[in-house]
C-alpha cells in the first residue's frame, strides 16, 4: 500500500490522544506546575513551528532546537560543547548513580567501551532466540486467558522486556520476581520522575518537597535487588553464564572485569552498582512502551491492523519465528517506527552547552540548556506532513529515505545513542509480531488514553485492552 493509497483508506480525522500545545508560552507559576504535573502540557504551538526557540525563564536560558542540522551539531559534530545538563542529572542519578546514561567525560568513556562487546550486531542476533522463546513464554501466559478478559498491556509488556533481560544480559536472573520488579520501577519513575518545582529551581536539598513521593522505598528495594544479583553473580565466580552466547561474557562479567585501557583501572563497586540499575532501568521500560503505544495504535486503526496481521501471518506461519523472519515484517517495523514516531519512549533530551555556539543561525550562550524533544521534532510542522497523525507508510522501506536522520530520533544520535538500540527494535519486533500472531487486542470500552511525561512517556493510569485469540494455541481454555 502506497502513502497516498493509505491516506484514501484512513481519513486522517482521528488524532492520537496529545495535550494540544498552548498558545502562549506560559507564565512561572503554571510552568512549574505543569512541568510537575506532566511535562508534555508545557509545549507551545511556536515549538512545533520554529526551527529554534529561546526564552529566558524559571529555568534558565533555554533553547528548543528541532532543526535536524542544528540537532547534529550539537549530538554529533560539537557534541564536546554539550554535556549531560544538571536539571537532567538532578531527576535520574538518585536512580542511575553515574552509570553509563548519567556519567560524563573519561568515566563515560571507560563505561561505554567496556560495555559496548555486549551490544555488538552478532551479540544482538545471539540474543535472539531467547527473545523469541520470552515472547512464546507471553504467548503461553495469555493462552488460556478467556476471550474479552481485560489485560493492562502497559503492566504486561514492562513483565516481558524484564524477562527479556532476566534470559539475555542478566543471564544470573534480577533475583526478585520481574512484576515487583516493574511496579519497582514504576514507583521509582513517579518518583523522581515528577519534577518537583523546588528540584527545577535547584533549591537546596533540604528544603522539603510538599507533595512529592518519596523515592526511597522504590531506591532501597533497587539496592537490594542488585546486592542479591551481585552476591549470585560474585558466587559462581569465574565459570562463564550459561544463559548467555558461549562465545561470550554477560553484562555483569563485562562489568566486573572492566580496565582502563590507559591506567588499567576497574570501575568502581559504585559504577558497577549503579550500571545494573542502569541497564534494568533503560532496558526494560522504554521498549515496553514502544510496544504498549504500538498495541494501542493498531487497535485505533483497524485496517492497517488487518495489514499487519496478514504480513505476519504470511511470514511467520505457524511454526517457531526464526531470526531470518524478522528482516522480512515491514509493517511490523514501520508500526513500531511510528508508534515511537508520535510517543516516543525517551521524550526528552537535554544538555548544557559549555562553550558559545550557533545553532540554528541563533546565538547560544553558554550555560544554556539545550532541549532536543524527540516528541516536540517527531511533531514537527516543517518536517512531517500530517505531523500529529498515524501513517505507518512514512516509514516503509521505499519511504524512509526521505526521513532526515536527525528528524527523527527515537534513540538520540552521536556518541552517546543508545547502547541498546538494536537490542530493543530487535525485541520489539519479536514481541510485536507474536502477539499479533496470536491475538487481537483493542481498547478497553470507556477508557481515555493519555500520554503522561515521567522520565520515560507512558500512558497515564496504564493500558487497559480486550484480548481475543487470533490463533489457536495449545494451552488455550475450552
Ligand atoms: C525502545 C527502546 C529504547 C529507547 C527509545 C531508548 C532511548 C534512548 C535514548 C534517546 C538515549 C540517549 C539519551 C541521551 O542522549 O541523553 C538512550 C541511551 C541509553 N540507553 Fe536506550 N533506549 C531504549 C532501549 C534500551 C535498551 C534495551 C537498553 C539496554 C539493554 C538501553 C540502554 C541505554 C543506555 C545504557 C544508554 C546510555 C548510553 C550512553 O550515554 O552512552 N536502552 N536510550
Amino acid at each position: 500500500m502506497s502513502a497516498s493509497d493509505f491516506a484514501k483508506t484512513f481519513p486522517l480525522g482521528a488524532r492520537p490522544p496529545a495535550p494540544i500545545p498552548n498558545e502562549r508560552p506560559l507564565g512561572a507559576v503554571r510552568l512549574l506546575v505543569r512541568f510537575w504535573r506532566n511535562p508534555l502540557d508545557t509545549w507551545t504551538r511556536f515549538n512545533f513551528e520554529y526551527p529554534i526557540t529561546q526564552a529566558n525563564g524559571v529555568l534558565g536560558r533555554v533553547a528548543v532546537v528541532c532543526e535536524p542540522a542544528a540537532i547534529k551539531r550539537v549530538l554529533v559534530d560539537n557534541a564536546a560543547n554539550y554535556r549531560k545538563d544538571p536539571l537532567q542529572l538532578r531527576v535520574l542519578s538518585p536512580g542511575l548513580g553515574k552509570g553509563l546514561l548519567t556519567a560524563e567525560g573519561g568515566d563515560w568513556r571507560k563505561q561505554r567501551r567496556a560495555l559496548a562487546p555486549l551490544f555488538t550486531p552478532r551479540m544482538v542476533q545471539a540474543f535472539a532466540p531467547a527473545m523469541v522463546a520470552t515472547a512464546e513464554w507471553l504467548v503461553q501466559r495469555w493462552s488460556p486467558l478467556r476471550p474479552g478478559r481485560r489485560l493492562n498491556v502497559a503492566a504486561e509488556m514492562s513483565v516481558a522486556t524484564l524477562e527479556v533481560l532476566q534470559r539475555t544480559i542478566f543471564p544470573e536472573g534480577l533475583s526478585r520476581d520481574p512484576r515487583d520488579f516493574a511496579n519497582g520501577m514504576s514507583n521509582l519513575v513517579n518518583a523522581i520522575g515528577a519534577l518537583h518545582p523546588f528540584d527545577v529551581l535547584g533549591a537546596p536539598d533540604w528544603l522539603p518537597r510538599v507533595g512529592k513521593r518519596s523515592p526511597a522505598p522504590a531506591l532501597k528495594f533497587f539496592n537490594d535487588a542488585v546486592d542479591d544479583i551481585l552476591a549470585a553473580r560474585r558466587a559462581r565466580g569465574a565459570e562463564p553464564a550459561q544463559a548467555a552466547d558461549k562465545a561470550s561474557r554477560d553484562l555483569l562479567t563485562m562489568l566486573l572485569d572492566a580496565r582502563d585501557p590507559q591506567t588499567g583501572e576497574a570501575l568502581s563497586e559504585e559504577e558497577i552498582r549503579a550500571n545494573v540499575v542502569t541497564f534494568i532501568g533503560a532496558g526494560h521500560e522504554t521498549t515496553a512502551n514502544a510496544l504498549t503505544w504500538s498495541l494501542f495504535l493498531l487497535s485505533q486503526n483497524p485496517a492497517w491492523r488487518d495489514e499487519v496481521e496478514r504480513e505476519v501471518d504470511e511470514v511467520l506461519g505457524d511454526g517457531p519465528i526464526e531470526a531470518e523472519a524478522l528482516e522480512k515484517l515491514p509493517r511490523v517495523r514501520a508500526t513500531l517506527d511510528e508508534a515511537m514516531r508520535l510517543y516516543p519512549p525517551a521524550p526528552s533530551l537535554s544538555r548544557e552547552a559549555i562553550a558559545a555556539d550557533m545553532l540554528a543561525g541563533e546565538k547560544i550562550h553558554p550555560g544554556t540548556l539545550v532541549v532536543i524533544s524527540p516528541y516536540v521534532v517527531h511533531r514537527h510542522k516543517l518536517l512531517w506532513r500530517d505531523p500529529d497523525h498515524f501513517d505507518p507508510t512514512r516509514f516503509l522501506p521505499e519511504n524512509r529515505e526521505a526521513i532526515d536522520r536527525f528528524a527523527y530520533l527515537p534513540f538520540g544520535g552521536g556518541p552517546r545513542l543508545c547502547i541498546g538500540m538494536g537490542f530493543a527494535l530487535q525485541e520489539a519486533t519479536i514481541f510485536l509480531a507474536a502477539i499479533l500472531r496470536s491475538f487481537r487486542l483493542d481498547l478497553a470500552p470507556g477508557w481515555r488514553v493519555a500520554p503522561i511525561q515521567r522520565v520515560t512517556l507512558r500512558p497515564k493510569g496504564g493500558m487497559p485492552m480486550v484480548l481475543q485469540h487470533r490463533r489457536a494455541t495449545a494451552m488455550r481454555a475450552a
